[in-house]
């Protein structure tokens, strides 16, 4: 089947371009004109460095729910010719994580674990993590009074690691270490990490590896009621060899970590932020709590954690009358097809009131298990914060990492008034 025309007319060099100036922070600061201007190429285009690019909301969401697209698995990374990328260390880590099983592996992990954030556990969270939300917004204020504090090393950068090493029952003094850790190892999922941000991905992968490999051998030694405690007498159950056992243990906890941190961080310091510039929607949720959670879906529209999701076609495939050989890579840009105008009206402009659909949790059979977490911790801090600081305003900022798949907003400063 021929191309679509869309995708043979795109110019590469304007691909490459444009991927460039996405990836700086100045870029980070606002793509949506990038993400405009990536659409306007075609709903699917071939990406210069290989495979091909997604920008429509319906093909990103299609690609999702079809099992005929898989993820790229230590399988596909080991036969990869570019091997000093696909088959460094934190990629195969990487690839051994339960996002990137595909069945049958990925089934018995995902079963292993069950709901993971059912009712039940998030009622039993709730009151901490109010509390915790609480204890972190009293430090903002407390430095308030001697300047402007940045809201997001204070509060956003603070709660998903608090939340998630309670839940993992990890020491509390470890949680600078784990932050850091996931910062470094985040580049192996990007784009284009550059030689020396592998390298850093790479020690901090072998510095997790101990870590969790140190935290399986003492709840082996001391077992308790905490989630990894749990998920080895799990595992004992379902595989007869206990170093297979510890592995998909060890991988389980090492992922949630990963997961849970700077996705959780962006979607609380963005939907602070978005709220603070948006003063009468800020005004509105005050009044109107109800809208709480729309004001939630709505910043995972307009600013998901993550802007890129990764498939490889099962077998040789057409997708939009575009033939995808087997083992191809294609790039969803979910950031890019959030704004798709085909599916949102007016999509650029942030109102909490649209009820968008959006695929900021992914789709299908990866569907994100820790979801219902993610909002527990936006609800309880934008709730809080509405009761707890009416006068908080944004004094400098925000500053964004350079990054193309995984956003990150590092930092803006606030008063009050
Ligand atoms: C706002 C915060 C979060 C966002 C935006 C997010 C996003 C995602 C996305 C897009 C996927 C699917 C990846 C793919 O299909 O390739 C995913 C999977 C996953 N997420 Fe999250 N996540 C968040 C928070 C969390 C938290 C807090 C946890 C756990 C504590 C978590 C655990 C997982 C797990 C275990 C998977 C793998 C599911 C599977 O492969 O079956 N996530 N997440």
């Amino acid at each position: 089947m021929e191309p679509s025309l869309a995708t043979s007319s795109v110019d590469r060099r304007s691909v490459v371009s444009l991927f460039s100036r996405l990836r700086t922070s100045s870029g980070q600061s606002n793509p949506l004109p990038f993400y405009k201007e990536l659409r306007a190429m075609g709903n699917i285009m071939p990406a210069p460095w290989g495979g091909h690019l997604v920008t429509s909301y319906k093909l990103c969401d299609q690609v999702l729910r079809n099992r005929a697209w898989q993820v790229p698995g230590n399988e596909w990374r080991t036969r990869q010719k570019d091997a000093a990328r696909w088959s460094a260390p934190a990629s195969l880590q990487m690839g051994s994580t339960m996002p990137m099983l595909n069945p049958p592996h990925h089934t018995r992990m995902r079963r292993s674990v069950g709901s993971m954030f059912d009712r039940k556990s998030l009622d039993a969270m709730r009151n901490s993590i109010d509390r915790i939300t609480e204890r972190l917004l009293d430090q903002v204020r407390e430095e308030l009074h001697d300047g402007e504090p940045d809201f997001v090393e204070l509060v956003c950068e603070e709660l998903p690691v608090i939340t998630i090493g309670e839940w993992l029952g990890l020491p509390a003094a470890d949680y600078p270490l784990l932050r850091s850790l996931t910062h470094d190892q985040v580049f192996t999922q990007e784009l284009f990490p550059s030689p020396s941000q592998l390298a850093l991905s790479d020690a901090a992968t072998a510095q997790l590896r101990e870590y969790f490999t140190e935290l399986i051998r003492e709840r082996r030694r001391t077992p308790g009621n905490d989630k990894v405690s749990v998920w080895l007498r799990t595992w004992d159950e379902l595989e007869p060899d206990q170093d297979a056992a510890d592995a998909a243990v060890h991988s389980l906890a090492l992922f949630v970590v990963l997961a849970a941190l700077e996705t959780t961080s962006h979607l609380l310091a963005t939907a602070v932020w978005l709220l603070l510039e948006h003063p009468r929607q800020l005004d509105w949720v005050r009044t109107h709590p109800e809208h709480m959670p729309g004001a939630i879906e709505e910043t995972l529209r307009y600013d998901p954690p993550i802007h890129m999701i990764s498939r490889i076609a099962a077998e040789d495939t057409t997708l939009a009358g575009v033939p995808i050989e087997r083992g191809e890579m294609v790039q969803l840009m979910v950031g890019a097809a959030h704004h798709d105008p085909d599916q949102h009206t007016d999509p650029d402009l942030f109102d909490i009131r649209r009820k968008a659909a959006h695929l900021s949790f992914g789709g299908g059979v990866h569907y994100c298990l820790g979801a219902p977490l993610a909002r527990l911790e936006a609800t309880s801090l934008l709730t809080t914060l509405l009761k707890r600081m009416p006068g908080l305003r944004l004094a400098d900022g925000p500053s964004y990492a350079p990054r193309v798949a995984f956003r990150r907003l590092k930092s803006f400063r606030v008063t009050a008034s």
